[in-house]
């Protein structure tokens, strides 16, 4: 049942403001300004032993693991980082009894996730799930973890389970980092940030024919290059995956630093750039990065707090707190890639060469 909707994905993409009370729900403790995680199974004693986090996922949900990294090393100060499942299979890594594993994943049966977990749980590391469909393989797989509450997500192409995978990692991060360093002021500042979440989604959703409107304009595009700066790039990643799978419009992401190393070539008019571009200390760096896109008369969409004079056209999101931004940045790109493959005539739940679990190596 679509309930009045073309699409599973625009279901899924307009459900994101309720997806995202129902993950904070009955998890928020403001007496302490912290976050309760009841099947977490790590006692406070055991979160202060961590001495590193390695995130893994395949996909969208490696992209979501790469936020969680940045959110759990900048409020917990865990060094942190994220990697494809299959990545970290494949390469022998060392695995370390001070490392806390997190699997990420959306229907909790990818495989290549699930046989990470069990060659981690083989060589006796601890490891977590932060996991959509409950009781699946990757759940049971896990020590314990944090379910991410999207509700059932039908369209192949993830986007509620996104946002919510990321709004569970900060509630990881806030938890870990209530018990490590992070200040109640803080903690209580990012839990306030989290709550505004819902009704700013509302907010950006009600820009849809404004983004349509933009999309209309860039489906002619046979390559799209998006760019962001630290926590901009895994939303620039998302993006491009995004539009690649429904749209079949080639796309790159770059950080937008690493631009002038190589992919500069590659700007022209016929090769327009999606720029992540919040407000915070980056803000002049960006700025810098558009500049130079313009040089080369590349086109420019921006998504930004405010306007941008360098872009052709900018997509203006409400602004939250800085580790919080990337969650309402990656929603008008939804749209974006919803609307272009629909202005291409594409099938938009079931693109063409993926599968909504992929459950072989
Ligand atoms: C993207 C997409 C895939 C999945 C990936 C992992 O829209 O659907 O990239 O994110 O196959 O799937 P899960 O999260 O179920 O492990």
């Amino acid at each position: 049942d679509m309930g009045g909707h073309d699409t599973y994905m625009h279901k899924e993409i307009s459900e994101q403001p309720d997806a995202v009370d129902r993950v904070l729900r009955g998890r928020i403790d403001d007496r302490f300004s912290t976050v309760h995680l009841g099947g977490l199974n790590l006692d406070p004693r055991e979160a202060r032993g961590i001495r590193r986090v390695k995130i893994l996922g395949c996909g969208t949900s490696y992209h979501a693991g790469m936020i969680g990294a940045s959110l759990i090393e900048g409020m917990a100060r865990i060094p942190a980082d994220a990697e494809p499942a299959s990545e970290f299979r494949y390469r022998n890594p060392v695995v370390d009894p001070d490392t806390l594993y997190i699997a990420v994943s959306q229907s909790g049966e990818t495989y290549d996730v699930l046989a990470a977990v069990q060659e981690l749980k083989r060589k006796g590391a601890r490891v977590l799930g932060v996991v959509n469909v409950v009781g699946s393989a990757i759940a049971r797989e896990a020590d314990g973890g944090v379910y991410v509450h999207a509700g059932p997500e039908v369209c192949v192409v993830s986007t509620k389970c996104f946002t919510n995978t990321v709004v569970a990692f900060a509630l990881l991060a806030v938890h870990l980092g209530r018990i490590r360093d992070l200040s109640v002021t803080d903690g209580k500042r990012i839990i306030e940030g989290l709550r505004r979440l819902p009704a700013q989604i509302e907010e950006i959703l009600k820009g849809e024919e404004d983004i349509k409107a933009l999309a209309a304009q860039y489906a002619d595009a046979k390559s799209m290059m998006f760019i962001g700066r630290v926590r901009g790039y895994p939303v620039a990643l998302e993006a491009s995956l995004k539009l690649k799978e429904i749209s079949y419009i080639h796309a790159e992401a770059y950080p937008a630093s690493e631009l002038k190393h190589g992919p500069l070539a590659l700007i022209e008019p016929a090769m327009p750039t999606v720029a992540i571009v919040p407000d915070d200390d980056l803000l002049e760096k960006n700025r810098a990065a558009l500049e130079e896109i313009k040089a080369r008369s590349g086109r420019i969409l921006a998504v930004a707090h405010r306007e941008q004079e360098k872009a052709d056209h900018t997509i203006i999101v409400p602004k939250n707190e800085d580790e919080l931004d990337p969650i309402l940045m990656g929603i008008p790109l939804q749209l974006l890639a919803y609307h272009t493959a629909l202005a291409l005539g594409r099938d938009i739940d079931k693109p063409r060469n993926l599968a909504k679990s992929v459950t072989v190596e």
